[in-house]
Protein backbone atom coordinates (compact mmCIF):
# COMPACT_ATOMS: atom_id res chain seq x y z
CA UNK A 1 0.00 0.00 0.00
CA UNK A 2 1.64 3.16 -1.44
CA UNK A 3 0.12 6.55 0.37
CA UNK A 4 -1.67 9.09 -2.67
CA UNK A 5 -0.79 12.15 -1.44
CA UNK A 6 2.90 11.45 -1.93
CA UNK A 7 2.74 9.43 -4.97
CA UNK A 8 1.09 12.33 -6.83
CA UNK A 9 3.57 14.53 -5.18
CA UNK A 10 6.63 13.01 -6.83
CA UNK A 11 4.75 12.40 -10.04
CA UNK A 12 4.46 16.14 -10.08
CA UNK A 13 8.06 16.57 -9.33
CA UNK A 14 9.35 14.40 -12.20
CA UNK A 15 6.67 15.96 -14.51
CA UNK A 16 7.92 18.91 -13.98
CA UNK A 17 11.80 18.04 -14.05
CA UNK A 18 10.82 16.47 -17.82
CA UNK A 19 9.19 19.76 -19.49
CA UNK A 20 5.40 19.08 -18.63
CA UNK A 21 3.88 22.23 -18.65
CA UNK A 22 1.32 21.36 -15.91
CA UNK A 23 2.94 18.84 -13.81
CA UNK A 24 0.50 19.34 -10.46
CA UNK A 25 -2.83 18.81 -12.71
CA UNK A 26 -1.38 16.14 -15.05
CA UNK A 27 -0.27 14.00 -11.57
CA UNK A 28 -4.11 14.37 -10.08
CA UNK A 29 -5.16 13.47 -13.90
CA UNK A 30 -3.43 10.56 -14.28
CA UNK A 31 -4.35 9.12 -10.48
CA UNK A 32 -8.11 9.73 -11.42
CA UNK A 33 -8.00 8.19 -14.38
CA UNK A 34 -5.93 5.00 -13.17
CA UNK A 35 -8.70 5.08 -9.95
CA UNK A 36 -11.61 5.43 -12.59
CA UNK A 37 -12.63 8.56 -9.89
CA UNK A 38 -13.27 12.72 -10.61
CA UNK A 39 -10.01 14.57 -10.08
CA UNK A 40 -11.46 15.80 -6.50
CA UNK A 41 -11.72 12.44 -5.33
CA UNK A 42 -7.97 11.77 -5.82
CA UNK A 43 -7.63 14.80 -2.99
CA UNK A 44 -9.87 12.69 -0.77
CA UNK A 45 -8.46 8.95 -1.08
CA UNK A 46 -5.50 7.98 0.89
CA UNK A 47 -3.58 4.85 -0.59
CA UNK A 48 -3.09 2.98 -3.61
CA UNK A 49 -3.36 -0.73 -3.16
CA UNK A 50 -3.04 -3.68 -5.27
CA UNK A 51 -1.26 -3.10 -8.58
CA UNK A 52 -2.45 0.97 -8.01
CA UNK A 53 1.40 1.98 -7.51
CA UNK A 54 2.78 -0.19 -10.60
CA UNK A 55 -0.36 1.16 -12.49
CA UNK A 56 0.57 4.80 -11.61
CA UNK A 57 4.15 4.71 -12.11
CA UNK A 58 3.84 3.34 -15.75
CA UNK A 59 1.07 6.32 -16.29
CA UNK A 60 3.72 8.89 -15.15
CA UNK A 61 6.76 7.30 -17.37
CA UNK A 62 4.85 7.88 -20.27
CA UNK A 63 3.54 11.38 -19.55
CA UNK A 64 7.19 12.10 -18.73
CA UNK A 65 8.25 11.05 -22.04
CA UNK A 66 5.52 13.75 -22.96
CA UNK A 67 3.23 11.21 -24.31
CA UNK A 68 0.25 13.73 -24.15
CA UNK A 69 -1.83 13.94 -21.44
CA UNK A 70 -4.67 13.00 -23.67
CA UNK A 71 -3.65 10.02 -25.34
CA UNK A 72 -2.92 8.09 -21.84
CA UNK A 73 -6.66 9.00 -20.33
CA UNK A 74 -7.93 8.45 -23.67
CA UNK A 75 -10.12 11.87 -23.68
CA UNK A 76 -10.08 15.03 -23.95
CA UNK A 77 -12.81 17.77 -22.45
CA UNK A 78 -14.23 20.16 -25.24
CA UNK A 79 -17.05 22.90 -24.38
CA UNK A 80 -19.40 20.51 -22.85
CA UNK A 81 -18.44 17.02 -24.38
CA UNK A 82 -15.84 14.83 -23.48
CA UNK A 83 -14.37 13.61 -26.69
CA UNK A 84 -12.04 10.43 -27.28
CA UNK A 85 -9.21 10.70 -28.83
CA UNK A 86 -5.70 8.43 -29.28
CA UNK A 87 -3.44 8.08 -32.00
CA UNK A 88 -4.23 9.46 -35.41
CA UNK A 89 -6.16 12.26 -34.42
CA UNK A 90 -5.43 15.40 -33.17
CA UNK A 91 -6.62 16.63 -29.75
CA UNK A 92 -8.40 19.35 -29.81
CA UNK A 93 -7.37 22.40 -28.02
CA UNK A 94 -8.29 24.44 -25.97
CA UNK A 95 -8.61 27.23 -27.95
CA UNK A 96 -10.57 25.95 -30.45
CA UNK A 97 -13.60 26.25 -27.92
CA UNK A 98 -13.54 29.81 -28.40
CA UNK A 99 -13.83 28.95 -32.23
CA UNK A 100 -16.68 26.42 -31.62
CA UNK A 101 -18.47 29.06 -29.80
CA UNK A 102 -18.21 31.74 -32.80
CA UNK A 103 -19.67 28.72 -34.74
CA UNK A 104 -22.52 28.41 -32.20
CA UNK A 105 -23.35 31.63 -32.36
CA UNK A 106 -23.37 32.08 -35.76
CA UNK A 107 -25.73 29.20 -36.06
CA UNK A 108 -27.95 30.27 -33.60
CA UNK A 109 -28.58 33.18 -35.35
CA UNK A 110 -29.04 31.42 -38.67
CA UNK A 111 -31.90 29.45 -36.75
CA UNK A 112 -33.39 32.36 -36.14
CA UNK A 113 -37.06 32.37 -37.39
CA UNK A 114 -37.59 28.53 -36.80
CA UNK A 115 -34.94 27.86 -39.88
CA UNK A 116 -33.02 24.67 -40.08
CA UNK A 117 -30.07 26.18 -40.39
CA UNK A 118 -26.54 23.89 -42.44
CA UNK A 119 -23.71 23.75 -40.93
CA UNK A 120 -20.19 22.72 -42.11
CA UNK A 121 -17.12 21.51 -40.26
CA UNK A 122 -14.03 21.44 -43.03
CA UNK A 123 -11.01 19.64 -41.27
CA UNK A 124 -12.74 17.70 -38.37
CA UNK A 125 -10.47 15.71 -36.65
CA UNK A 126 -12.05 14.40 -33.63
CA UNK A 127 -15.05 16.02 -34.83
CA UNK A 128 -14.76 18.26 -31.29
CA UNK A 129 -16.22 21.44 -33.45
CA UNK A 130 -19.02 19.72 -35.66
CA UNK A 131 -20.67 17.74 -32.75
CA UNK A 132 -20.48 21.01 -30.19
CA UNK A 133 -21.94 22.76 -32.54
CA UNK A 134 -24.69 19.94 -32.80
CA UNK A 135 -24.93 19.75 -29.22
CA UNK A 136 -25.48 23.39 -28.38
CA UNK A 137 -27.94 24.00 -31.66
CA UNK A 138 -29.15 20.62 -31.97
CA UNK A 139 -31.76 22.28 -34.42
CA UNK A 140 -29.39 22.43 -37.30
CA UNK A 141 -28.10 20.17 -39.82
CA UNK A 142 -24.18 19.40 -39.21
CA UNK A 143 -21.70 18.03 -41.77
CA UNK A 144 -17.94 16.94 -40.75
CA UNK A 145 -14.92 16.60 -43.69
CA UNK A 146 -12.07 14.85 -42.51
CA UNK A 147 -9.21 13.88 -45.43
CA UNK A 148 -7.47 11.53 -43.06
CA UNK A 149 -9.07 7.48 -42.35
CA UNK A 150 -7.68 7.57 -38.91
CA UNK A 151 -9.23 10.77 -37.80
CA UNK A 152 -12.41 9.95 -39.43
CA UNK A 153 -12.71 6.50 -38.08
CA UNK A 154 -12.39 8.68 -34.06
CA UNK A 155 -15.25 11.33 -35.30
CA UNK A 156 -17.67 8.35 -36.47
CA UNK A 157 -16.80 6.75 -33.02
CA UNK A 158 -17.16 9.82 -31.10
CA UNK A 159 -20.35 10.56 -33.11
CA UNK A 160 -21.96 7.67 -31.93
CA UNK A 161 -20.69 7.07 -28.44
CA UNK A 162 -22.58 10.98 -27.84
CA UNK A 163 -25.82 9.78 -29.76
CA UNK A 164 -25.40 13.10 -31.52
CA UNK A 165 -26.96 13.22 -35.68
CA UNK A 166 -24.26 14.55 -37.83
CA UNK A 167 -22.91 13.41 -41.09
CA UNK A 168 -19.22 12.78 -41.06
CA UNK A 169 -17.89 12.40 -44.24
CA UNK A 170 -14.70 11.14 -45.54
CA UNK A 171 -12.76 13.43 -48.27
CA UNK A 172 -10.85 16.20 -49.11
CA UNK A 173 -12.50 19.85 -47.98
CA UNK A 174 -11.16 21.29 -51.15
CA UNK A 175 -13.92 19.62 -53.01
CA UNK A 176 -16.11 18.61 -49.93
CA UNK A 177 -19.94 18.27 -50.59
CA UNK A 178 -20.88 18.17 -53.62
CA UNK A 179 -24.82 19.10 -53.39
CA UNK A 180 -24.79 21.50 -50.90
CA UNK A 181 -22.91 23.94 -52.74
CA UNK A 182 -25.14 27.63 -52.32
CA UNK A 183 -27.00 26.07 -49.75
CA UNK A 184 -24.85 26.57 -46.26
CA UNK A 185 -25.22 29.12 -43.27
CA UNK A 186 -22.23 28.46 -41.63
CA UNK A 187 -18.57 26.93 -42.44
CA UNK A 188 -16.64 26.64 -39.92
CA UNK A 189 -12.46 25.46 -39.95
CA UNK A 190 -9.33 23.95 -37.72
CA UNK A 191 -7.58 23.67 -40.59
CA UNK A 192 -4.22 22.54 -40.70
CA UNK A 193 -1.94 26.36 -40.50
CA UNK A 194 1.97 25.33 -39.57
CA UNK A 195 4.55 26.77 -41.96
CA UNK A 196 5.84 24.04 -44.01
CA UNK A 197 9.77 23.38 -42.57
CA UNK A 198 8.58 24.72 -39.01
CA UNK A 199 8.60 22.39 -36.20
CA UNK A 200 6.60 22.33 -32.93
CA UNK A 201 8.63 22.84 -29.79
CA UNK A 202 6.06 20.66 -27.94
CA UNK A 203 6.95 16.95 -27.97
CA UNK A 204 3.62 16.22 -27.52
CA UNK A 205 2.73 18.34 -31.71
CA UNK A 206 6.04 17.20 -32.95
CA UNK A 207 5.33 13.31 -31.95
CA UNK A 208 2.21 12.56 -31.95
CA UNK A 209 -0.41 14.99 -33.96
CA UNK A 210 -0.78 13.61 -37.14
CA UNK A 211 1.45 15.62 -39.62
CA UNK A 212 -1.75 15.84 -42.09
CA UNK A 213 -2.80 17.48 -39.32
CA UNK A 214 -0.46 20.26 -38.57
CA UNK A 215 0.99 21.80 -41.93
CA UNK A 216 -0.78 24.25 -43.97
CA UNK A 217 1.01 23.20 -47.32
CA UNK A 218 3.46 26.47 -48.04
CA UNK A 219 6.02 28.67 -46.15
CA UNK A 220 3.56 30.59 -45.10
CA UNK A 221 0.97 28.25 -43.83
CA UNK A 222 -1.84 29.50 -45.73
CA UNK A 223 -2.22 27.03 -48.70
CA UNK A 224 -4.76 24.70 -46.69
CA UNK A 225 -6.59 27.04 -45.05
CA UNK A 226 -7.21 29.36 -48.47
CA UNK A 227 -8.21 26.22 -50.36
CA UNK A 228 -10.90 25.47 -47.32
CA UNK A 229 -12.00 28.81 -47.71
CA UNK A 230 -12.22 28.70 -51.43
CA UNK A 231 -14.51 25.51 -50.98
CA UNK A 232 -16.46 27.18 -48.57
CA UNK A 233 -16.73 30.54 -50.25
CA UNK A 234 -18.64 27.73 -52.76
CA UNK A 235 -20.63 26.07 -50.23
CA UNK A 236 -22.02 29.39 -48.50
CA UNK A 237 -24.94 30.93 -49.09
CA UNK A 238 -24.95 34.56 -50.08
CA UNK A 239 -24.57 36.37 -46.05
CA UNK A 240 -23.44 32.70 -44.92
CA UNK A 241 -20.75 32.85 -42.49
CA UNK A 242 -16.95 31.42 -42.29
CA UNK A 243 -14.77 31.05 -38.86
CA UNK A 244 -11.60 29.61 -39.64
CA UNK A 245 -8.92 29.08 -36.67
CA UNK A 246 -5.29 30.22 -37.44
CA UNK A 247 -2.02 30.44 -35.88
CA UNK A 248 -1.15 33.72 -33.48
CA UNK A 249 1.09 35.00 -35.78
CA UNK A 250 -1.52 35.06 -38.92
CA UNK A 251 -3.95 37.49 -37.62
CA UNK A 252 -3.06 40.08 -40.63
CA UNK A 253 -1.97 37.69 -42.89
CA UNK A 254 -4.93 35.53 -43.36
CA UNK A 255 -7.63 38.49 -43.43
CA UNK A 256 -5.66 39.78 -46.07
CA UNK A 257 -5.49 37.03 -48.38
CA UNK A 258 -8.98 36.41 -47.78
CA UNK A 259 -10.10 39.78 -48.45
CA UNK A 260 -7.65 39.82 -51.72
CA UNK A 261 -9.20 36.39 -52.88
CA UNK A 262 -12.70 37.11 -52.51
CA UNK A 263 -15.82 36.74 -52.58
CA UNK A 264 -15.81 38.06 -48.51
CA UNK A 265 -17.16 41.05 -46.64
CA UNK A 266 -17.05 42.03 -43.00
CA UNK A 267 -13.34 40.11 -42.70
CA UNK A 268 -12.73 40.72 -39.37
CA UNK A 269 -9.96 38.74 -36.70
CA UNK A 270 -10.90 37.86 -33.32
CA UNK A 271 -8.44 37.23 -30.16
CA UNK A 272 -8.88 33.88 -27.67
CA UNK A 273 -9.08 34.23 -24.30
CA UNK A 274 -5.43 34.87 -23.90
CA UNK A 275 -5.85 37.80 -26.05
CA UNK A 276 -3.66 36.08 -28.96
CA UNK A 277 -5.39 36.57 -32.76
CA UNK A 278 -7.29 33.18 -33.24
CA UNK A 279 -9.73 32.91 -35.64
CA UNK A 280 -11.19 35.09 -38.85
CA UNK A 281 -14.52 35.60 -39.52
CA UNK A 282 -16.16 36.51 -42.72
CA UNK A 283 -19.54 36.90 -44.81
CA UNK A 284 -19.80 35.71 -48.12
CA UNK A 285 -20.96 38.30 -50.30
C1 LIG B 1 -5.72 21.12 -36.79
S1 LIG B 1 -6.62 19.62 -37.03
C2 LIG B 1 -8.22 20.14 -36.41
C3 LIG B 1 -9.13 19.01 -36.04
C4 LIG B 1 -10.42 19.46 -35.33
N1 LIG B 1 -11.21 20.33 -36.17
C5 LIG B 1 -10.08 20.18 -34.05
O1 LIG B 1 -10.21 21.40 -33.97
O2 LIG B 1 -9.67 19.52 -33.09
C6 LIG B 1 -6.84 19.64 -38.80
C7 LIG B 1 -7.57 18.43 -39.36
O3 LIG B 1 -7.72 18.62 -40.79
C8 LIG B 1 -7.53 17.39 -41.45
N2 LIG B 1 -7.20 17.73 -42.84
C9 LIG B 1 -6.00 18.13 -43.35
N3 LIG B 1 -6.11 18.40 -44.66
C10 LIG B 1 -7.42 18.17 -45.00
C11 LIG B 1 -8.17 18.27 -46.21
N4 LIG B 1 -7.60 18.67 -47.35
N5 LIG B 1 -9.49 17.96 -46.18
C12 LIG B 1 -10.08 17.56 -45.02
N6 LIG B 1 -9.43 17.43 -43.85
C13 LIG B 1 -8.12 17.75 -43.82
C14 LIG B 1 -6.44 16.70 -40.64
O4 LIG B 1 -6.43 15.32 -40.87
C15 LIG B 1 -6.84 17.10 -39.22
O5 LIG B 1 -7.73 16.14 -38.69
Amino acid sequence: VTGLRGAVRAAAERLGAAGVPSPEADAVALAAHLLRVEPAEVRRRMVLGGDEPEGYAALVAERARRVPLQHLTGRAAFRRLVLEVGPGVFVPRPETECVAGWAVEAASLAAGGGRVPVVVDLCAGSGAIALAVKAEVPAARVHAVEVSDLAHAWAVRNRDRLGLDVDVVLGDAGTALPGLEGRVDVVVSNPPYIPVGAVPLDPEVRDHDPEVALYGGSADGLAVPLAVAARAAVLLRPAGRLVMEHADAQGESLPRALRAAGPWTGVEDRTDLTGRPRAVLATRA
